[in-house]
C-alpha cells in the first residue's frame, strides 16, 4: 500500500502573531515541521511528504528542510488563501497511484509515529479516519449573533478532531473537488459532506496544535 503525506503549512498565524511563519518558528531550537517531517521520514509506511508553504515563502521553506537532509522525498508547494485550498494544492501534485492520503496539520509537532502507523493501519479497513480525543470540557453552543447558550451538548459523544486524518486517495480527491469554496477547517468535513463514512480513531492529548502562544510553552514542557 502506498501512502503520501501532505503536511499544509501555509497558514499566516494571525492567532500567533510571529513574523516568521509559524511552522518555522523555532521550538527547543528546531522548527515546528520538522518535529513531524522527522517521524513521517522515519516512519516505513510513507513514500513521500509534501510540504505545502506560503507562496511568499517556499524558498525559506525548501533551505529548512534542505539543513535535515531527509532520506524521503520532501516537495514544497505553494499553498492558496484557505487550508482547505492548500491541501487540495497538495492532493493536486500528489501521484494518483497512490492508495492513501495522510494530512497532517504542520502545526502539531508531536504526533508520534504509533499514531501516524496506526491511523494509516485503520485507512486500510475503513478508507477515511479522523484522529481525535474525546471533548474534556462541557461545550456551550451558542446563536450565532449572541452569546445566548441555546444548547448543552452531551460531552458522550463529541470529540476534538485533530490530525492526522487519512483518507482513501479518490475519496480524498473527489470531496475537495466537490468542496471548492466551502469553508472547512479540516478535510474529514469534506468528505462527510461527500457522503463517505468517516471514522473516528482516539489518539493522544499531547498532540496538541500550536494556535497561541500559551501553546509554544506547552509543548515545550512536553518535549523536556
Ligand atoms: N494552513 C494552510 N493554508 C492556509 C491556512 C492554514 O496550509 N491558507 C495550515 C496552517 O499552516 C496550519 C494548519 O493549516 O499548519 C492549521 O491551521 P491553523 O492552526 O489555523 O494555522 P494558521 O492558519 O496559520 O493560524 P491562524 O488561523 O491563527 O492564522
Ligand atoms: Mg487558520
Amino acid at each position: 500500500m502506498r501512502t503520501q503525506v501532505i503536511i499544509p503549512a501555509a497558514g499566516s498565524g494571525v492567532r500567533l502573531n510571529s513574523p516568521t511563519p509559524k511552522p518555522l518558528i523555532l521550538l527547543k531550537g528546531k522548527e515546528i515541521i520538522v518535529y513531524s517531517l522527522e517521524v513521517f521520514d522515519q516512519c516505513s509506511m510513507v513514500e513521500g511528504i509534501i510540504v505545502v508553504a506560503p507562496a511568499q515563502h517556499c524558498a525559506d521553506f525548501e533551505a529548512v528542510i534542505k539543513k535535515y537532509s531527509f532520506k524521503k522525498p520532501v516537495k514544497v508547494i505553494p499553498g492558496g488563501a484557505t487550508r482547505s485550498e492548500s491541501v487540495f494544492n497538495g492532493v493536486k501534485a500528489t501521484d494518483p497511484n497512490v492508495d492513501y492520503i495522510l494530512v497532517h496539520d504542520a502545526a502539531r509537532p508531536l504526533v508520534s509515529l504509533k499514531l501516524v502507523e496506526d491511523s494509516i493501519r485503520a485507512c486500510e479497513m475503513s478508507k477515511a479516519i479522523v484522529v481525535a480525543v474525546p471533548v474534556k470540557s462541557t461545550i456551550k453552543r451558542t446563536d450565532h449573533n449572541s452569546k445566548d447558550i441555546n444548547a448543552t451538548l452531551d460531552r458522550n459523544i463529541l470529540w476534538e478532531a485533530q490530525t492526522p486524518q487519512v483518507f482513501a486517495y479518490e475519496l480524498l480527491n473527489q470531496a475537495h473537488q466537490r468542496g471548492i469554496g466551502l469553508e472547512a477547517t479540516d478535510d474529514a468535513f469534506l468528505v462527510e459532506r461527500y457522503g463517505a463514512k468517516v471514522k473516528i480513531f482516539e489518539g493522544e492529548y499531547r498532540n496538541i496544535k500550536i494556535t497561541t502562544p500559551e501553546d509554544l510553552k506547552i509543548a515545550e514542557v512536553f518535549l523536556e
